[in-house]
């Protein structure tokens, strides 16, 4: 597998640390402290759909392709206005492609699940060119109210678009079962029979714990695939790590070793946007000029499951 386009799109709303401070007890001193945000979009008149449209739009303009060009489609997503039908139903429909498409929910993982299943569709001769998009609003998942988790997020789309080739060196995934420290409880439609007790909450996140597995788990993947592949940590141009926090990001940085310059960062700008930020992220470097062919570089997400996901590839553009 390879990367040979990416794209990016982020809603118009950029809510500051000060705009917080105007109805909830916190301050800017505190969120830039404890996370390093300073704002995030978040999604007023837009719909996520249409973010994730012109993100995939954008990656297919990089890649020299047409929707015409795009045999499979994977949508990562957490929750969207729609449960069914599927968020990839409805990009397929207004980019104009026709391919067989498919949503998953890794969480914050989910753009490095998603290149592993497109990785297989390559390998196994099933599609020639794939589009990954990954969009979330996980700002319609917190409550307002909650100073502890509101201030964290944001929301936008990233897009990437793959083909064959071997610059997927090495992809790590993990799932543990440990619900109880990041959920969000979807409410359904009563019926006559439903006799079970069901809580509706806005999103639930223990921090600390959060914190702590995130930042135990990258190191523990991004060391394996090293190991694993040989490859030089000096050698690895970005480590472009999942954009939770600045926190979690320094701490990564810290225990690996690694200088400031590679760990390149952006959710100062835009908050905690789920398993978009990565390919977001990737997209920012791309479209700087800062990526050069033949580039290593380590992506690694962990998210709510708690799942989590590494690569290295190479880059090919
Ligand atoms: N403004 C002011 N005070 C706040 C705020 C806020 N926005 N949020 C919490 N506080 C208060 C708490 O109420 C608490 O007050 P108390 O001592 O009077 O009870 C105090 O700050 C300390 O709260 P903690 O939760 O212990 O603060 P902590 O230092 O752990 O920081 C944070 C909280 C930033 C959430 C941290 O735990 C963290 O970064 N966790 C990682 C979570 C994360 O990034 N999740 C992203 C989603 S998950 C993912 O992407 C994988």
């Amino acid at each position: 597998m390879k990367i040979i386009g990416t794209g990016a799109a982020h809603p118009t709303c950029s809510v500051t640390n000060e705009m917080l401070e105007k109805f909830l007890d916190t301050s800017d001193e505190w969120i830039t402290e404890r996370t390093g945000i300073k704002e995030r979009c978040v999604i007023s008149s837009e719909k996520l759909e249409d973010m994730a449209v012109a993100a995939a739009n954008k990656a297919l303009e990089d890649a020299g392709m047409t929707a015409a060009d795009i045999d499979y489609i994977i949508c990562s997503n957490v929750v969207n206005e729609y449960v069914t039908p599927a968020l990839s139903c409805i990009i397929q429909g207004k980019i104009g492609a026709t391919c067989p498409t498919v949503d998953i929910n890794a969480a914050c993982a989910g753009f490095i699940f998603a290149m592993d299943i497109a990785e297989d569709k390559l390998q196994c001769k099933k599609a020639k060119n794939i589009l990954i998009v990954c969009a979330e609003e996980p700002s319609r998942m917190v409550s307002w109210q909650n100073r502890s988790t509101c201030v964290l997020f944001g929301d936008g789309a990233g897009a990437a678009v793959v083909t064959a080739g071997d610059e997927l060196k090495a992809i790590r995934l993990t799932t543990s079962s440990l619900t109880d420290v990041l959920y969000y409880q979807r409410k359904l439609e009563p019926t006559p029979y439903i006799s079970k007790d069901e809580n509706f909450e806005p999103l639930v996140m223990r921090g600390r714990e959060v914190f702590k597995h995130a930042v135990t788990s990258s190191c523990r993947d991004i060391r394996k695939l090293l190991n694993e592949t040989g490859i030089d940590a000096n050698d690895i141009k970005y480590y472009v790590l999942h954009q939770a926090n600045r926190r979690i990001i320094d701490s990564i940085r810290n225990f690996l070793g690694v200088e400031e310059e590679k760990v390149p960062h952006n959710v100062e700008r835009y908050g905690n946007i789920s398993s978009a930020a990565l390919p977001a992220l990737l997209d920012e470097l791309n479209r700087g000029g800062k990526l050069h062919k033949g580039d290593k570089l380590v992506f690694s997400a962990f998210g709510a499951g708690f799942t989590t996901g590494a690569c290295i590839i190479e880059w090919a553009k």
